[in-house]
């Protein structure tokens, strides 16, 4: 593979980059396992993916770990993330400590077992000081469960008299997400080699650069992400602007 890390221009990072690591089912199936072979395999993934942005100086990496649509999986699969979760969080912690990792957890965690909860928070709370990157768990989540959300609580505060209807702008809505706080997104990477966002980020990813690679999850490793780096440097961004416009002429 190609040397693409030296062709990173350090001046020109995403602030923000969110990846669907999908692939890892089919990936163990491939291997002749079962599927939560793939996902226990996919933690290497992640630690790659992290030792890279933690590197590269990048502000928040938001990793899709478990949709709210994956509640419907095999309970025995749906057991083997969570602890896999839990126990990837705690092995890695003292890593994260050291590397400055800021840990967050975006979705509905209320459905999480007491258990997990406490366990997250704990290590929330271990890493809440920390100022380099910001790791962000996507997990029970989905963007129209916190579209839904964030449409609830702006018509609490209609109803009860502190903000009007006409007050109501794009900041509104991004203020009354589980984002909030976090840098734009710039890059949307989604691996597995389909084409779909899942019901993710669907708000924030308005203007985010799109990547898809046919890896699968497990697979996916340092050079990969920064190939995809690469690639998002390559593209111009517009924002419903002409060509000409952004390039000054
Ligand atoms: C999608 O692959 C992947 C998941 C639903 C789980 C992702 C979880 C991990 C990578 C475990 C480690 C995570 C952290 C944050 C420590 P899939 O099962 O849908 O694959 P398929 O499309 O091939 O079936």
């Amino acid at each position: 593979m190609e040397n693409y890390e030296e062709q990173i221009d350090k001046m020109r990072l995403p602030q923000h980059v969110a990846i669907i690591m999908d692939g890892n089912g089919r990936w163990a199936k491939q291997k002749g396992e079962k599927r939560t072979f793939g996902h226990e395999h996919g933690v290497d993934a992640v630690r790659a993916v992290v030792e890279v942005a933690g590197k590269l100086g990048i502000q928040c990496l938001t990793l899709y770990a478990f949709s709210t649509e994956n509640w419907n999986r095999p309970q025995e699969e749906v057991d083997t993330l969570m602890s896999l979760f839990v126990q990837a969080i705690h092995a890695e912690l003292d890593n994260l400590k050291k590397n400055n990792v800021r840990l967050r957890v975006i979705g509905d965690v209320n459905r999480l077992q007491a258990k997990t909860q406490d366990e997250v928070n704990r290590a929330i709370q271990e890493l809440q000081h920390n100022i380099g990157l910001t790791l962000a768990l996507a997990i029970s989540y989905s963007s129209q469960w916190e579209i839904v959300e964030a449409v609830k609580h702006i018509a609490i505060q209609v109803q009860q008299g502190k903000l009007s209807p006409e007050q109501i702008t794009t900041q509104t809505i991004d203020e009354n997400l589980t984002t909030v706080g976090l840098p734009k997104l710039d890059l949307l990477i989604r691996t597995g080699g389909e084409y779909r966002i899942s019901n993710f980020l669907l708000w924030q990813a308005a203007y985010a650069e799109l990547y898809f690679t046919p890896t699968l999850w497990p697979d996916f490793r340092h050079q990969d992400f920064y190939k995809a780096i690469v690639d998002f440097q390559h593209r111009e961004r517009r924002y419903g602007k002409t060509g000409e416009q952004v390039q000054g002429k």
